[in-house]
């Protein structure tokens, strides 16, 4: 028998030492601060309705009892997905699938577990779920690491594997105040073949997005990857900025479990 504590915010950490390559692995406490004021000023609620729709209707077509379904967010972050999710259940009034979020930063792991004391959260690395085989109806690998034998593994047969990424124009605006020749990002379908999925659709969430103040903005910056390439002359610029109009465009790519 195994036993676990449960930390206070209702999470279990389940990461190992041996898998601990750092001392504080995944998003730190500030990185994970800024997902969660942008995300709480509301310029995401779009996409996160977007998002959840796209599960809802994986679940459905999985076709698994509604009370048993199951959903892991692999990489959840501060749970922002997983709640969205929630409430498109709540608002449609349909029982929710079960929520699990795993993610190898504790920063986001406790603000996710606070936020959505029906959801059932864990520090681990995906690399290594700790789920059972054949459990899971949905993974979602939102911007976040994509370990396909683990997620085959935790998926039943036919369930949905779903890789959320930047489309062509995501951010565009902000990169071009990083970038001085700023391109568009190349997508590309993640899995091949010899992955044991099949690829069975794409989806696309696009719109623009205004945000009108320097601390939204700085949060915005320290939430992409152009913030380790921002110069210090670049940082100051944004520091100062006002506003700033940008698309948000995301692919979502639907791969089925093919065994
Ligand atoms: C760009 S963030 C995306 C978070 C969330 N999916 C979202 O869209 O807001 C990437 C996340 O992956 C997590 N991460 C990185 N490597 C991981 C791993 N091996 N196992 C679990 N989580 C990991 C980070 O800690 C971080 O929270």
């Amino acid at each position: 028998m195994h036993q676990f504590d449960v930390a206070k915010e209702g999470y279990v950490n389940l990461l190992l030492a041996q898998q601990r390559h750092s001392k504080d692995p995944g998003y730190s406490k500030s990185m994970i601060a800024s997902r969660r004021d942008f995300f709480d000023a509301g310029h995401y609620q779009p996409l996160g309705e977007g998002l959840a729709t796209i599960v809802a209707r994986y679940l459905n077509v999985a076709g698994a009892t509604s009370d048993a379904r199951v959903v892991v967010d692999a990489g959840c972050g501060e749970g922002y997905y997983l709640r969205a999710i929630r409430r498109l259940h709540e608002s449609r009034k349909v029982v929710s699938p079960t929520l699990y979020g795993i993610d190898v930063s504790k920063h986001g792991v406790q603000i996710a577990a606070r936020r959505d004391p029906c959801g059932q959260y864990a520090v681990a690395s995906t690399h290594a779920m700790p789920v059972l085989d054949g459990a899971v109806d949905v993974v979602l690998a939102h911007f976040s690491p994509v370990f396909p034998s683990t997620f085959r593994r935790v998926l039943r047969a036919g369930g949905t594997l779903l890789v959320g990424g930047p489309g062509p124009q995501h951010l565009l605006g902000l990169k071009e105040l990083v970038y001085d020749a700023p391109r568009e990002h190349t997508v590309s379908d993640l899995l091949g073949p010899d992955s044991g999925f099949e690829h069975i659709g794409t989806h696309e969430i696009q719109y623009d997005i205004e945000v009108v103040n320097s601390t939204d903005i700085g949060n915005l910056l320290e939430m992409t990857p152009f913030y380790w390439s921002a110069s210090e002359l670049v940082q100051e610029r944004l520091s100062s900025l006002e506003q700033l109009r940008t698309p948000i465009d995301v692919v979502v790519h639907a791969y089925r479990s093919s065994y």
